[in-house]
């Protein structure tokens, strides 16, 4: 049976229910296609394809382009979830029109349902013009790694009631703005909660605790795939990476031994005819001789 997407409505409720949103990134079409089978409530074409995909040391490198191809590819893998396009570096922060023009391209060009930006009250311009323009915003707060040089490295916020109180203003003022959920990155679970219960629209959490309406991961950290460090936040549920390992090498070992391709990997010549082709060859030689 096919399944049946959901919406912010659905998100609404499910707040209100007490039932976990399940969010995580995706950056292709079958990444997308195997998290629509499992189920998964919404896709995040997350900037982080800088880093699990490109190999760059950051997200700041990530083009508007390049993320319209990937979040086309989700959209085809997965038509039936929740997708939302997170706009990259630099591709929202200069002016409010940049931005509605940025997150359009999201909607038309790749069929996105919704839009994530990073930042609380100092983009709150943005967030209502995108929502005006009648398309769905997700803010972000907390750890917002588009701007780790500010915070001198990837830091974990909400230590101090100071840094906690920051929070709240920046949580309430991306709901005024109109943003219909709210994601929290790397922020202690205690102001997770509160915010959590503060907030009509619903907070998503990646390593904000487990109080938050739902939670994000990025899709390569739990399967293995990324490699360069993992934060406390990521629980590993399978080592997808060691089993390419073993499964290429083992390819070039049967390569290099004659073992592969074997005669179940090869195509058969019809009944009779390689004989026949051994007669022509027979002819064309004698002709050249001759
Ligand atoms: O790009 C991304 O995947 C993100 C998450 C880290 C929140 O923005």
């Amino acid at each position: 049976m096919e399944k049946k997407k959901k919406g912010i409505l659905d998100f609404a409720e499910m707040k209100k229910n007490g039932e976990k949103i399940t969010f995580i990134t995706s950056y292709d079409y079958h990444m997308a296609a195997f998290s629509e089978r499992a189920g998964l409530d919404m896709l995040l074409v997350g900037d982080s394809l800088g880093m699990t995909v490109y190999g760059y040391s950051s997200t700041i490198p990530v083009k508007m382009d390049q993320m319209i191809y990937h979040a086309e590819a989700v959209r085809r893998g997965a038509p039936n979830t929740f997708v939302i396009g997170d706009m990259p570096f630099m591709s929202y922060q200069k002016s409010w029109e940049e931005a509605v023009d940025n997150a359009g391209r999201f909607y038309k060009e790749a069929g996105c349902d919704a839009i994530k930006l990073e930042g609380g009250v100092r983009v709150c311009d943005q967030i209502q013009a995108i929502t005006d323009a009648g398309m769905l915003v997700m803010g972000h707060i907390g750890l917002t790694p588009q701007s780790t040089g500010q915070f001198g490295g990837y830091k974990a916020q909400g230590y101090t009631a100071e840094s906690a109180m920051q929070l709240i203003e920046d949580a309430l003022a991306v709901q005024d703005a109109g943003a219909f959920a709210l994601l929290l990155e790397a922020v202690t679970p205690k102001v997770a909660g509160v915010i959590t219960r503060m907030l009509d629209i619903p907070v998503l959490s990646i390593g904000a605790g487990p109080e938050c309406d739902g939670q994000l991961i990025i899709v390569h950290d739990i399967l293995g795939i990324f490699e360069a460090f993992t934060p406390r936040f990521v629980k590993r549920y399978a080592s997808i990476g060691d089993e390419m390992v073993r499964a290429i090498g083992e390819y070039a070992r049967e390569v290099r031994e004659g073992v592969f391709p074997g005669p179940e990997h090869t195509y058969l010549m019809k009944k009779g005819e390689f004989a026949r082709l051994e007669e022509m060859l027979a002819d064309m030689q004698k002709n050249e001789e001759e």
